[in-house]
């Protein structure tokens, strides 16, 4: 979804999306090390996605930056969710919860 919306902002903007990106997971050994290393892009998405947001700003692009604040608290929320979802594993050794069952 929040691909499409970019896609659809970039065409709005008169040009090309790329979408040939090529992703490379990452894949955890355990499931808290799945979970950490998700946590990890999550935190590191909204930092980007941030910085993209500070981007529109500098240009005068309202649009674009409601649509990146829009993303952030989207990926804030998916970072809280994992954070919760590491900590009891970290402090009292408990299997982490899966994803579906905070969602
Ligand atoms: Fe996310």
């Amino acid at each position: 979804m929040k691909q499409r919306r970019l896609i659809e902002r970039i065409i709005f903007l008169d040009s090309t999306p790329v979408v040939d990106v090529g992703l490379k997971p990452q894949l955890g050994g355990t499931v808290k090390e799945q979970m950490e290393i998700n946590l990890k892009d999550s935190r590191m998405r909204c930092a980007n996605t941030n910085l993209a947001a500070k981007v529109c700003v500098a240009q005068n692009d309202d649009g674009s930056k409601a649509l990146f604040e829009r993303m952030i608290l989207d990926e804030e929320r998916h970072a809280t969710i994992l954070r919760r979802s590491c900590i009891p594993s970290r402090r009292w050794g408990i299997r982490p919860t899966t994803m579906s069952q905070q969602l």
